[in-house]
């Protein structure tokens, strides 16, 4: 029998939230956290557990049909891919950050600086929007520590409760974008799989009227 293959986060912020839902839309999965693979029970689908930045790149090919992922990460590295519904948690912003001792006036202050970042793209793009030239220093993790330890003048990272900031002595300065879970869906999907994705959303769409 044909099943959906959804991906969803390996570990991390969406994991939980994302199998939250999919329970709710009663879609029952065995859930043996060590694999990377697990078939729901009473629905034509199988989960993947992925690593974030790697699902656009999935979704592209075809290996998954739908993914369960964060805005802001389409933004950084899925422009092409298609968004089917917005999910209503994991909310959080992509922002930049400086040291609370620097006097900040305008986005013009990050002339001429160095930004640490797990999101080249998204800054690069809206720095030149505003017509400021930065130089991007990209990391993967903890940047919130980078100025502190003289890597960068500022960063931009995700904020959801701003104690990441607060804790490195940063503050939060210019949001660059809002973000929450969304649904994604490749373009290579097939016409069956997306007969089932339609009994998927129907069940989705019951779910969130039902939260709100
Ligand atoms: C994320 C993100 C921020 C922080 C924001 O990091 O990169 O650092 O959470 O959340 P807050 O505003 O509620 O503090 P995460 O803890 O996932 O670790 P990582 O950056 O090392 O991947
Ligand atoms: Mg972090």
């Amino acid at each position: 029998m044909t099943k959906i293959r959804i991906a969803v986060q390996k570990s991390g912020r969406l994991n939980e939230d994302s199998l939250k839902i999919l329970k709710d839309c009663g879609v029952s999965i065995d859930n043996g956290k060590d694999q990377l693979k697990a078939t729901a029970r009473n629905f034509p689908l199988e989960v993947f557990y992925l690593r974030n930045g790697d699902i656009p790149q999935y979704l592209r090919d075809g290996v998954v049909d739908i993914a369960i992922i964060g805005e802001n990460v389409l933004v950084e590295k899925g422009e092409d891919i298609l968004v089917m519904e917005r999910l209503n948690f994991s909310k959080c912003r992509v922002s930049l950050a400086v040291p609370n001792s620097m006097e900040y006036n305008s986005v013009q202050d990050f002339e001429g600086r160095r930004i640490a970042t797990s999101y080249p793209n998204t800054v690069k793009k809206y720095l030149e929007s505003k017509g400021v030239k930065a130089e991007l220093h990209i990391i993967n993790g903890s940047v919130e520590i980078a100025p502190n330890i003289g890597l960068a003048n500022g960063i931009c990272d995700i904020v959801s409760s701003g104690s990441t900031l607060f804790k490195n002595n940063l503050k939060e300065v210019e949001v660059i974008l809002k973000s929450e879970a969304v649904l994604a869906v490749s373009p290579k999907i097939s016409e069956e799989r997306e007969e089932i994705l339609t009994r998927l959303r129907f069940r989705i769409n019951s779910v969130l009227q039902a939260r709100q």
